[in-house]
């Protein structure tokens, strides 16, 4: 049998997303939006493409939540993107409400399933919809280091001139400015990053992947999602193909680097179980700080959510 896989918000990222899915046949897609006609009209012109180039799964849009019963995962990227001039935070209650409802209908709909949050601010919002459902914490994730390792990787691979499929980036903390890449943990060809580059470089290329989110957003004057909605997909292949990839993304810590409680963005291993291991790397001092001070700013926005949660 298909997989089942709701994406929730029709926008740039989840049409994007379904499309992808769709693509690389990751299984039954139901496409689900609050503005009528808009995820019916972009699932029909995806399902239509594949007279083109055929992929195997069904696609529907529709804005009724019946139509997502027994999804396998669910990925949410219902919310409001950023504009020139907004941090990812000013989008914290208004899409904490979203998500909040969402995760009632996800509940509802597919007590079973495995969440994927795309919606900003990201880690706050994984809290929210793992407080919200209930659901075990290995079975609610979100979506960033993905894409954060993923841009981090083609600055790398283009600086080099290599292949990016030859890069593999590491990176820790909150989707925020204060992201901590870990260029001791990051390699080309297997070979640490910190043997091909110099420090000055480097460090140029961790600031322009903290700065990749406003980048974008300053060029399309709204957030970006190619590459976003590949990362979510990514993730939920992981999980639907139970592959042990291992995936930086934001996934419950306890004991784990000393976090003592949040969703924050570490390299994990997804697989069938959902978040099977988080995987624990040496630190140096420097490195740990840094890690604190990001795990300290999402520790600080989740309990300004806690009061209307
Ligand atoms: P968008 O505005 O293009 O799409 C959002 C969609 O959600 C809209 O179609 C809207 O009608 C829908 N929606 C709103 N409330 C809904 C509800 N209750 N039920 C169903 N659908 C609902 O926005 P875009 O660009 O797709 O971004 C979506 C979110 O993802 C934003 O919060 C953005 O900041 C975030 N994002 C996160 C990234 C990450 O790395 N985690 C990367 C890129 C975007
Ligand atoms: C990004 O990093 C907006 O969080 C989104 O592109």
């Amino acid at each position: 049998m298909r997989a089942k896989i709701t994406i929730v918000g029709a926008g740039n990222v989840g049409a994007t997303a379904a499309f992808i899915a769709a693509s690389r046949n990751v299984g039954d897609i139901v496409l689900v939006d609050i503005v009528p006609g808009l995820a019916e009209g972009k699932a029909l012109d995806m399902a239509q493409s594949a007279g083109v180039y055929p992929f195997v799964g069904r696609i529907r849009g529709t804005t009724d939540w019946d139509a997502a019963a027994g999804s396998d995962i669910v990925i949410i990227t219902s919310g409001l993107p950023r504009k020139p001039g907004m941090s990812r935070d000013d989008l914290l209650f208004k899409n904490a409400e979203i998500v909040r409802s969402v995760t009632q209908q996800i509940v509802r709909t597919s007590p079973n399933a495995f969440i994927i949050v795309v919606c900003n601010p990201l880690d706050a919002m994984v809290y929210a919809a793992a407080a919200v459902s209930r659901f075990e914490h290995r079975r609610v994730m979100g979506m960033a280091g993905v894409l954060d390792s993923a841009r981090f990787a083609a600055f790398i691979a283009e600086q080099l001139n290599v292949s990016v499929s030859q890069v593999s980036g590491i990176l820790l903390g909150g989707h925020g400015d204060d992201m901590v890449p870990l260029p001791r943990y990051t390699t080309v060809g297997g070979v640490p990053l910190t043997q091909l580059m110099d420090a000055s470089t480097i460090q140029k290329l961790v600031e322009r992947t903290r700065n990749g989110g406003i980048e974008i957003v300053n060029l399309l004057g709204t957030s970006a999602y190619y590459a976003p909605a590949a990362g979510a997909v990514r993730m939920a292949e992981a999980i639907l193909r139970d592959e042990k990839a291992l995936l930086c993304c934001c996934a419950y810590c306890e004991k784990e680097y000393g976090v003592g409680g949040a969703f924050v963005g570490v390299p994990a291993v997804l697989g069938a179980g959902g978040v099977e291991k988080v995987m624990e790397f040496d630190l140096t001092e420097e490195e740990q700080k840094a890690f604190d001070a990001s795990v300290g700013r999402v520790k600080a926005l989740v309990e300004k959510l806690k009061s209307v949660l």
